[in-house]
């Protein structure tokens, strides 16, 4: 693992946007997005270079990182919504190559099953940018999942529907089970950036990078990967020996 110690967040942004944009440049890419708080100003930063540098997203895919099930593809909070709101629609990415899960799937089974071949069709997952969860997560991949795991169906811890109340109208609203891409699906992809911002990340990146490899740490399943580079702020590296 490539350890990256930033300033602040504003320079984790840049640094994930230039590691972006390089891959760009090489022609056609397939990104994997992450949701949540983390990668917000990244994505800010790329909407910027597209409008200001010209920055084109008109050659690449897309694919995020997991969904809600039972949210309705067009609700506020699903993560088919919120990455169109956050980034893709701001910038010249088709729409039709923004993929995601559908969390409506009559068949979550087969969804999950189709979202892998969606991936392998597209050539794999060149950059994928990832968060972390206060508890160590990478997608919705809870503590104790299988680090062989695939894309399937999971069950949301009490502490993640917690952290994730924010963006839902009243905590109750949380779905309870969610579709992941799993920990050696996350891993296939050729580059991770694992981002940790703020202080409350700080045990959570310990664990994954110092800790023993170890389920009880779903991120610490990318000391597996050749190519991990994690891009944290001072906060998120203060618990780093
Ligand atoms: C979301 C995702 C999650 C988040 C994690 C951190 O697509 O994959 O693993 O990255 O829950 O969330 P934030 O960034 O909101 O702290």
């Amino acid at each position: 693992m490539e350890v990256v110690i930033h300033p602040d967040s504003g320079a984790v942004a840049r640094t994930t946007a230039d590691i972006v944009q390089g891959r760009l440049e090489q022609g056609h890419a397939a990104l994997g997005l992450a949701t949540g708080s983390t990668p917000l100003g990244a994505y800010r930063e790329l909407i910027r270079r597209h409008r200001q540098e010209g920055l084109s997203f008109a050659r690449a895919q897309a694919f995020t990182l997991d969904e809600y099930l039972g949210l309705p593809p067009e609700h506020l909070g699903s993560y088919r919504s919120v990455i169109r709101r956050e980034f893709t629609d701001s910038v010249d990415f088709p729409d039709r190559a923004v993929h995601s899960l559908d969390g409506h799937a009559p068949d979550p089974v087969a969804e999950a099953a189709r979202y892998e071949a969606a991936i392998a069709a597209a050539g794999g997952i060149d950059v994928q940018i990832l968060g972390i969860g206060t508890d160590g997560h990478i997608g919705f991949n809870e503590p104790m999942s299988s680090l062989a795991s695939r894309t399937r169906i999971k069950t949301l811890t009490e502490q993640t529907r917690r952290d994730n109340a924010r963006f839902f109208p009243a905590p109750e609203d949380v779905p309870h089970h969610v579709l992941t891409q799993g920990l050696a699906t996350i891993r296939d992809a050729r580059h991770l950036l694992l981002i940790g911002l703020g202080e409350a990340k700080a045990e959570a990146i310990a664990a994954a990078v110092e800790g023993p490899l170890a389920a009880a740490c779903p991120a610490s399943s990318l000391q597996l990967h050749p190519h991990t580079t994690v891009l944290v702020d001072q906060a998120a590296a203060s618990r780093l020996q």
